[in-house]
């Protein structure tokens, strides 16, 4: 099938249930930015509090998650203008379409998903059914749109597997080419970013160490002291990428100095090779605080008006429904729905 019959458009989404990481922020965010000034494509982004309650969520935490996420997108420079910034659950053809696909997802696939592992840890038995069924609602997500393209960080990538598996098995059972078969953008130096404590560990807003992560609401004295404190070896800073290997946290460290300057691993070497840990970290700090603190203040300044949140949220949903209806009409009619 050729994926020149759809428009160029990209899909992407986090969940609202926790503060921002700068691992959301390299690894998935700044990319919305750039696919959206690039102009080649249509961008839509999404937050998904649908996927959110598969887990527990105290609502009001919730809702007030869900605003300060849209805050951030537009923070970061995601511009409502240009791109449809949506909630999940405001556009309910994506749980229409996901209930579609979790009767064309297979059981042993779900099953593989590392994140469904990670996550239920070994008390499977006891998680949610949405959360078993998490990767269907997310081919949902994207599919809706028939984006062609999803920017994300390198842990969601066995998820765009399955969300092209599902387009296949149902374009195929169907007899169709209905559905895109969606590539998934993972670029640049910090498509996973790690632990600041633990070269081996993600990122991630749900580790209990909070010197692990930085947090995109961190202040400056904050963010410098994680960087200060961040577990390194007590060498130099090679010259040679090659000599990166087996240094987990000096690498994760220069990948992050590279994505947020901009630059390539190979230039922060050639510019930084053979400086001390000493030096090099408050260099990045100094980085750090410059590219995230005005996207922290202008969040700060976007939740002073709630209502303009929702009034862009619901305008999103407008926009959204334009794309999304017609495509989950034109499903139940493949399916076989009366009336559709
Ligand atoms: P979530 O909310 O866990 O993460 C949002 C995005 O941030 C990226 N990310 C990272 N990138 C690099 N280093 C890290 N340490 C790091 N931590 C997180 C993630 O890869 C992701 O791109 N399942 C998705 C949400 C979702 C979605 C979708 C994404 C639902 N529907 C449709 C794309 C398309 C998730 O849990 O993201």
């Amino acid at each position: 099938m050729s994926d020149s019959q759809f428009t160029p458009r990209v899909f992407s989404g986090m969940q609202p249930s926790g503060g921002l990481t700068l691992g959301n922020y390299l690894g998935a965010l700044k990319r919305y930015v750039e696919m959206q000034d690039e102009g080649t494509y249509e961008t839509v982004y999404c937050m998904v509090d649908l996927h959110a309650i598969t887990v527990w969520q105290d609502p009001a935490e919730l809702a007030a998650k869900t605003r300060e996420l849209a805050a951030a997108y537009i923070a970061a420079g995601v511009d409502p203008e240009r791109s449809i910034l949506i909630n999940q659950s405001q556009v309910p053809e994506h749980a229409q379409l996901g209930w579609v696909f979790n009767c064309v997802a297979r059981m042993g696939w779900m099953q593989r998903m590392t994140q469904f592992k990670d996550k239920a840890g070994k008390n499977a038995q006891n998680a949610s059914l949405g959360l078993f069924g998490y990767p269907a609602l997310m081919a949902a997500d994207i599919l809706i749109y028939h984006a062609t393209h999803v920017p994300v960080g390198d842990d969601q990538k066995q998820h765009l597997e399955l969300t092209r598996d599902i387009a296949a098995k149902f374009n195929h059972d169907y007899g169709v080419d209905f559905f895109p078969l969606t590539e998934p953008v993972i670029k640049g130096a910090a498509t996973r970013v790690m632990s600041l404590r633990d070269g081996s560990k993600k990122m991630s807003k749900s580790d209990p160490s909070d010197a692990s992560r930085i947090n995109m609401t961190d202040d400056a004295d904050t963010i410098a002291k994680k960087i200060r404190k961040a577990k390194t070896d007590p060498d130099a800073l090679p010259s040679e990428v090659k000599g990166l290997e087996d240094r987990p946290e000096a690498r994760n460290l220069v990948n992050i100095y590279a994505a947020l300057a901009d630059m390539s691993v190979e230039q922060v070497l050639a510019d930084h090779g053979g400086a001390q840990f000493g030096t090099f970290k408050p260099a990045l700090a100094e980085l750090a605080v410059a590219k995230l603190s005005p996207i922290a203040s202008e969040m700060t300044r976007l939740m002073g008006d709630v209502t303009e949140i929702d009034r862009l949220l619901a305008r999103g949903a407008e926009q959204a429904r334009e794309i999304t209806a017609p495509i989950l009409k034109k499903t139940y009619e493949i399916v076989g729905m009366v009336g559709s």
